[in-house]
């Protein structure tokens, strides 16, 4: 599959967003499709003669059906995939769906979870998750073009789209580093543009409740605050902060927990507002524990994991001190960070 070449489809998605919400969209004309050179005419005429094959047990929308076929065509292709059996939970973000897996991956079922376009537009302080980080391209490693580079600082529509492209990125990276270090996280198998394959969690019948579905018995939420403080320690001793970790974004399946949803991940040595990120994690986390009976103190036991990790806490940076991405105020802050 070729990178953002989804984009072709935003008239679909628009089309397919307005039947979701029930909003009018204006049309947009068709656009005229460019002449390509005979080579890559002939590897596109061979893969949509093999997409075309791609039909799938879920019922989508038609709108979603393109946009499905769109996003999925290539895991399909690969045998990653041979069916979609149904959606576990569409969001404002993405939409994750129940598949059949294909010949080429030893597993059952898994999950595959589809970024909309429009992600970007919920990010609004993505800015604060992005300091420290390096954009990365479709193939998962650091943009090399100084072009690319040029027009991700420039938010021009081509670098906003690459911006996108870094976040699914950074989250199957991510998802594949921490897997490797045995959190508690599904296991990723591939990537596409807008599009991450991974371990499904649940059984045919049910997809894993997250944690703020269920309640838990005292013993049950202690011994599992307990593993979610060691995932988030575990965590941390591999340079990541979860970043918009919650009940939310925790699953239960059979007496286990799985972490998920890490687009926004933050390195903890290189973010000015790490440790706020990371106290917000442990303070969710904790809340949801408390009311079940399990006793913690948030802020005591993020310093701690924070502090016998090797790192400074920086109590005292105001938000919109982070907002300015002042160098002088960054070069400040590395020199105390390097004291530490
Ligand atoms: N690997 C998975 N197995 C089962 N269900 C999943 C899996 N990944 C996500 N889900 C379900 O999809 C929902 C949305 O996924 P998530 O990664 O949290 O995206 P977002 O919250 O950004 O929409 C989750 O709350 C969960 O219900
Ligand atoms: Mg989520």
């Amino acid at each position: 599959m070729k990178p953002y070449d989804y984009l072709n489809d935003l008239d679909d998605l628009d089309q397919f967003e307005a039947e979701l919400t029930g909003a009018r969209k204006p049309k947009t004309p068709a656009r005229n499709p460019k002449k390509l050179p005979e080579s890559d005419a002939k590897f596109l005429q061979t893969q949509d003669d093999s997409r075309t094959n791609f039909k799938f047990t879920y019922k989508a929308a038609r709108f979603e059906e393109g946009w499905l076929l769109n996003s999925l065509g290539g895991f399909y292709e690969h045998q990653w995939i041979s069916d979609v059996l149904r959606k576990i939970r569409g969001g404002k973000e993405a939409s994750v769906y129940l598949c059949r897996a294909g010949e080429n991956i030893h597993a059952d079922l898994l999950a595959v979870k589809v970024y909309r376009p429009r992600m970007l537009r919920n990010l609004k302080q993505d800015h604060i998750y992005r300091e420290g980080r390096i954009d990365l391209g479709s193939d998962g490693k650091q943009l090399v073009k100084d072009a690319d580079v040029h027009a991700v600082a420039k938010r021009t529509a081509y670098g906003e789209e690459i911006r996108h492209q870094s976040w699914i990125a950074y989250e199957f990276n991510t998802l594949r580093t921490l897997f490797e270090a045995s959190v508690d996280v599904p296991q990723a198998y591939e990537m596409a543009n807008n599009a991450i394959l991974m371990d499904y969690i649940g059984d045919l019948s049910a997809a894993a409740p997250a944690l703020s579905e269920i309640s838990l018995d005292r013993a049950e939420a202690k011994e599992l605050f307990d593993r979610s403080l060691h995932n988030i320690d575990l965590m941390l001793s591999k340079n990541f902060i979860h970043g918009d970790l919650s009940a939310y974004n925790i699953l239960y399946w059979d007496g286990d927990i799985t972490l998920i949803d890490f687009p926004q991940v933050v390195s903890p040595g290189n973010n000015r507002s790490a440790y706020q990120i990371f106290l917000r994690d442990v303070t969710r986390v904790c809340e949801y524990f408390i009311k079940f009976g399990v006793r913690a103190n948030p802020r005591k036991i993020a310093t701690d994991l924070w502090t016998s990790r090797g790192f400074h806490v920086f109590e005292e940076i105001h938000p919109r001190l982070l907002d300015a991405e002042d160098p002088q105020d960054r070069k400040l802050w590395e020199r105390q960070n390097r004291g530490r």
